[in-house]
């Protein structure tokens, strides 16, 4: 502890203090290692994490500032602030017409093909002014910090043309500046090929390559470069032109891959360095060998399965056996998976991939920062990390994904402010 700092902000009588103090990435058996405090308290100096321990340590021994806040937690979780790590919180309208043709039989690829997904969002944002998106991703924005998120990845995606997609990126800078959530900016150009370029792919993904990229790179707008490696959208040999002029521009890679079949995406984005590929519920025995030897993080999204009717969900017990790193997203967007709750996805994970509630509070902590590689600022509670911090309205961690469909977040605190 720092003697010269005092608190700011004091959390007293914390039930459970999960810390996620320990080995970064958490892999293999040490994703159950929740660096739980029984019967805790945590001091925060500022925007940093100033001391925790046991009650006994901190109450009384760590100085407070003058006017210091004091929180008793009544015997509550405490968690640090959870990271999202994939989103898509950019678009103009919902497509909940859609979802309800999914659930009377349709598939994703033929709505898609049909005219509608990811290219009806396409027309809506080119349709919308940059305050009107603003307005509707705030909403997101909002929701998502009151389900105790206070990091996420932001992607564009559903503009497709160079204006279109600076556009997005704007709204995503902007709403960094001005909302407590921190947003990382990805660029998602080659999420789909627009309507215009249907007949002639090759023109689309030179436009990409030559005037989104160099533009997006020049004005700061990025910090990664996306694509969605599918079969029916940007096959193998593609996504590796895209993403090489991506990484030869100074962008880092993540990759929506092996979603609905398997592609070689997963094998694909390890042998390119990418930081992340996400989605793998068809990835090859290969592709998890390779994401183990890369470290690229696995950023699995159960609630996209779920929201598509799938029947099969990532492999993620092969893959954390394998010493891959796991983390887990909501994806939210307004097509396959409209949600903000991490909750709902730790349920999911839970159920239907056979994690531990322990291992799923990894997945959207510590591991989750190393998808966005601010494993040394956020996703623990230790001092001098970004104080970044959840209160629940449970006393055990393991009701998080038992008491599911509802919020259970009380109090979120960003860099050592009270927002929710
Ligand atoms: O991650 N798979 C590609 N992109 C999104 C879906 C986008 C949409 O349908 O609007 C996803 O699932
Ligand atoms: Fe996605």
């Amino acid at each position: 502890m720092a003697r010269e700092k005092k608190a700011t902000l004091l959390i007293k009588n914390i039930g459970q203090l999960i810390t996620m103090e320990g080995p970064t990435p958490r892999l293999r058996s040490d994703m159950d290692n929740l660096g739980l405090i029984e019967n805790g308290g945590l001091a925060v100096s500022g925007e940093e994490i100033l001391a925790v321990g046991t009650s006994d340590e901190i109450e009384g021994k760590v100085p407070l500032a003058q006017g210091c806040t004091v929180i008793d937690a009544g015997g509550a979780v405490v968690t640090p602030g959870l990271i999202d790590a994939h989103t898509h919180p950019v678009f103009a309208k919902t497509r909940e017409r859609e979802f309800e043709m999914r659930a009377q039989g349709k598939s994703y690829m033929e709505i898609a093909e049909s005219g509608g997904g990811i290219r009806s969002s396409v027309r809506d944002l080119r349709a919308a002014d940059r305050e009107q998106l603003k307005k509707r991703t705030r909403g997101c924005l909002n929701r998502m910090l009151a389900h105790g998120t206070t990091t996420i990845e932001a992607k564009s995606g559903y503009g497709l043309s160079t204006e279109a997609e600076i556009k997005s990126l704007k709204v995503i800078r902007d709403l960094n500046l001005e909302h407590p959530i921190e947003l990382v900016p990805t660029f998602l150009g080659a999420h789909e090929v627009p309507d215009e370029y249907r007949d002639n792919r090759e023109e689309y993904i030179r436009i990409v390559i030559e005037e989104m990229i160099p533009q997006v790179v020049e004005k700061g707008l990025a910090e990664y470069c996306d694509i969605f490696c599918e079969e029916g959208v940007f096959n193998v040999d593609e996504s590796r032109r895209i993403m090489q002029a991506a990484l030869d521009a100074g962008l880092r890679l993540r990759f929506h891959a092996d979603e609905l079949g398997s592609s070689g995406g997963a094998e694909l984005a390890a042998s390119m360095q990418a930081v992340t590929v996400d989605h793998i519920v068809y990835v090859s025995e290969a592709g998890i060998k390779a994401l183990a030897k890369t470290g690229t993080v696995a950023v699995l999204l159960p609630g996209t399965t779920f929201s598509l009717g799938g029947k099969k969900y990532a492999p993620a017990r092969d893959m954390i056996d394998a010493g891959v790193t796991v983390a887990l997203s909501t994806d939210c967007n307004p097509g396959s998976s409209y949600t903000e709750s991490l909750g709902i996805v730790v349920s999911l994970a839970v159920l239907q991939m056979k994690m531990t509630a322990a291992e799923a509070i990894s997945a959207i902590t510590v591991n989750a920062a190393c998808a966005v590689e601010r494993a040394d600022t956020i996703g623990q509670l230790t001092p001098g990390f970004q104080a970044d911090i959840v209160i629940w309205d449970m006393q055990n961690y393991r009701e998080l994904p038992y008491h599911y469909g509802v919020n259970l977040v009380t109090n979120v605190i960003k860099k050592g402010k009270v927002v929710v």
